[in-house]
């Protein structure tokens, strides 16, 4: 094994909150030492020990690669009509997902793998070193395998999400949809995957339903996540909290006992603003959950239909422009948020012992993120200790 020490570090956020300060945990003028695949010690620049290798960060920031605990990237076809349509007044609805089910199935194992590894060539690029996956654009007991397959190829954090939408050949018969889900389509499915996931929302599966999948999932050793309240407040929230699930995702639309709820609990909730961006909805109130206590994180919910985007940084500076988190706190939570929702706590955080996954940002501190919106700032990431950019 190697190690390697990237020194001259202007500022490096550890997300250790034993160093005081901050949550962030952030050192000037530092340096991290990497040994394999695992940071082994952090501390002042000038103090580093000798390494076989050196970095010079040359007065930039270092972050913890981002934690992408939300996305759906095995999919084939594209929706730019629908988007278009979006743009001049339509709304969004979850029967768009329908258009991707068809185009999905229609697709080879290779072009299904191909479009996945581009997205996350392009979300690693980007900054993102770990992230979740879900399938949930099959909706057959073949192709929810096949797409959780595919997954589990290039990430651990797959997630079964067969209660996306009701099939289209079960329309008239939703409630034999969901013995499927829970039944054959669930055998089929979890040797594949570490979550199980349902769409709670009107036009998808209500409360009963979504209660159904969950523990339907828990018993076969999938642990629960839910889309939560994206388009109406419903019972997902709730749901989510008292079946302990790891997050709830969206959380657009909370009453007082959704928040109650959500900080009395362990479930995170994980803010996607590319999708409010992208379907021209309110932006989830980040600031409310944050005053309550609840630990929040920041994903982009990379999609073809609600939200185009893999980009961590700019779901950042859309929180913070618009959701009422401060940089810190959108940086927290797309790192160590990122990592709770996923319940990890080798990820997120850049303290010894942890993954060496690091972001090298070409800025003074990490606020740039967001003060300078759109820009590419990530110029160097280290994934489990290998330079991959
Ligand atoms: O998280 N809300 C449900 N699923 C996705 C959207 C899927 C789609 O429109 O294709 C989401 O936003
Ligand atoms: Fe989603």
């Amino acid at each position: 094994m190697s190690s390697t020490a990237i020194t001259g570090i202007a500022t490096l956020v550890t997300n250790d909150p034993s160093l005081g300060g901050s949550p962030l945990g952030r050192i000037r003028d530092a340096a991290v030492v990497i040994d394999g695949d695992r940071v082994v010690w952090t501390g002042a620049s000038g103090k580093a020990p000798a390494t076989d290798h050196r970095v010079d960060a040359a007065g930039r920031t270092v972050v913890p690669g981002f934690v992408d605990s939300h996305s759906h990237l095995v999919f084939a076809g594209d929706r730019t009509d629908e988007f278009n349509a979006r743009m001049s007044g339509r709304p969004y609805g979850a029967g768009g997902i329908r258009t991707t089910v068809a185009a999905t199935r229609a697709a080879s194992d290779a072009e299904l793998e191909a479009n996945l590894t581009r997205l996350l060539t392009e979300a690693l690029r980007q900054g993102t070193t770990t992230m979740e996956t879900k399938s949930g654009y099959g909706l057959t007991p073949e192709d929810e395998a096949r797409a959780l397959r595919l997954a589990a190829r290039h990430t651990d954090e797959v997630t079964y999400l067969g209660a996306h939408v009701v099939a289209p050949e079960y329309a008239d018969d939703p409630a034999g949809y969901v013995d499927l889900v829970t039944g054959r389509m669930l055998d089929a499915c979890a040797p594949h995957a570490r979550w199980i996931d349902v769409f709670c929302e009107r036009g998808a599966f209500d409360g009963d339903q979504a209660r159904a999948v969950l523990t339907a999932g828990r018993a076969r050793g999938l642990h629960p996540r839910v889309h939560a309240n994206q388009l109406t407040h419903g019972p997902g929230v709730r749901l989510a909290v008292e079946l302990d699930a790891a997050s709830a995702d969206h959380c657009t639309h909370l009453t007082d006992a959704d928040v109650d709820a959500l900080a009395g609990g362990r479930t995170v909730a994980t803010l996607l603003p590319g999708a409010e961006f992208s379907t021209r909805a309110p932006w989830p109130d980040a600031r409310r959950l944050l005053d309550a206590g609840v630990t929040v994180a920041l994903s982009t919910d990379c999609n073809p239909g609600s939200s185009f985007t893999s980009s961590v940084p700019f779901c950042i500076a859309l929180a913070v422009r618009d959701m009422g988190m401060t940089p810190d706190e959108a940086l927290w939570s797309a790192t160590a948020g990122g990592a709770a929702a996923l319940r990890r706590t080798d990820v997120g955080r850049l303290v010894p012992g942890a993954r060496a996954d690091l972001v090298l940002l070409d800025a003074p501190s990490h606020v740039h993120l967001a003060y300078r919106p759109g820009v590419p700032l990530v110029t160097g990431v280290w994934r489990r200790g290998v330079r991959v950019l």
